[in-house]
């Protein structure tokens, strides 16, 4: 029998890929975070930086880990404050900002004082303000535990970064009831995205096709009024290829009679085909108010459902939209 030849102990682990580590990293979602320090010469330094995290309530710490090559090192290594602040759904700019090397990240951010004289900045979803309680070495970076020494939140949506890019998050909403299925095999069911798509538009519109009716114009007369508001001088090919999937129907009857009614003007001749349609300046007047009332409405809409989540909403309808275009013309690209 052949003696088994010892395994050779390796000396080293195996290289890793590191675009498949980098990769295999950024499917752990988290969010984002700016943490700034004051340099000695009293100058506010900060970064962009994913890698914070909670380490322990009783003492409270935090800790993340900094590059060795980024600029802000020397000040780190020596501050003995600093500041986490949890970037908000609405800040994405600001992390580009300092995620950007040696600029001048604070020019014109509203800033106060923290302790240790930290540069605080505003709009945040919380902020820790920690002293350095251990460095350790971590490789490439220098991984900082902090024992927080004050915090403070808002109630903001936080902004998240998953696979190398910016995020939103949806909650899951343990109230909502679950999608009814059709009791029928094949039927309707309450998680047909058309019958979602739809009654959402329904009830999202309710309030607005009132408010149009007391202004005298039918759902069809609206969306044309509303669409005039975008350019003026709009041909009826156009109106049509733009707006033929919601008025289901030809433009001109509708265009006839709003201009009976002093919404919209005609210029350039006759026969319509080349005629262009603009809206009178009474017409715009109360087509401009109309299209306040809904967007405060609609403002008041999202307030109720959570801002963050109607940025998603809308998000995920753009990308629905483009993905699968037919074809349709746009007034406000196509121009
Ligand atoms: C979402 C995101 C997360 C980041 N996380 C870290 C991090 O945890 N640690 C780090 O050192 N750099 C991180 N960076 C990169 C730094 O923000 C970037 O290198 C910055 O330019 C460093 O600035 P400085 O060289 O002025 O110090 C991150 C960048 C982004 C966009």
């Amino acid at each position: 029998m052949n003696a088994v030849a010892p395994v050779e102990q390796q000396p080293t682990a195996p290289a890793l890929d590191p675009r498949a580590f980098r990769a295999a990293l950024g499917s752990f979602a988290t969010g984002v975070t700016v943490i700034t320090a004051r340099a000695a010469d009293g100058a506010p330094v900060g970064l962009t930086a994913n890698s914070f995290n909670s380490v322990s309530l009783e003492p409270p710490m935090v800790l993340w880990s900094l590059a060795r090559k980024s600029l802000s090192l020397p000040v780190f290594a020596q501050a003995q404050h600093w500041a986490v602040h949890v970037l908000a759904a609405d800040q994405e700019a600001l992390s580009t900002s300092f995620a950007r090397s040696g600029t001048h990240k604070f020019a014109g951010l509203a800033m106060e004082d923290g302790l240790g004289g930290v540069p605080l900045l505003e709009g945040c979803a919380a902020r820790f303000q920690c002293r350095t309680a251990f460095q350790h070495e971590g490789g490439d970076h220098l991984i900082f535990v902090g024992e927080v020494l004050a915090f403070d939140r808002a109630e903001r949506a936080p902004l998240v970064f998953h696979a190398g890019r910016y995020a939103l998050a949806a909650r899951r909403d343990p109230q909502l009831p679950q999608a009814r299925s059709a009791r029928v095999a094949g039927g309707l069911g309450e998680d047909l995205l058309g019958y979602l798509l739809g009654r959402a538009y329904f009830q999202c519109h309710l309030e607005m096709r009132e408010r149009a009716a007391a202004a005298g114009l039918d759902e069809h007369q609206w969306v044309i009024v509303a669409a005039l508001t975008v350019r003026d001088g709009v041909g009826v090919a156009e109106l049509e290829a733009a707006l033929g999937y919601v008025l289901d129907g030809p433009v001109e009857p509708v265009l006839r009679s709003l201009r009976a009614q002093g919404w919209v003007m005609a210029t350039g001749s006759d026969p319509s085909s080349t005629a262009r349609y603009t809206l009178t300046p009474d017409g715009r007047d109360r087509s401009l108010h109309l299209l306040a009332a809904a967007k405060a409405h609609e403002a008041e809409l999202l307030a109720r459902f959570g801002y963050d989540e109607g940025a998603l909403l809308k998000l995920q309808l753009q990308k629905f939209i483009a993905a699968t275009n037919p074809g349709l013309h746009d007034l406000w690209h196509d121009a």
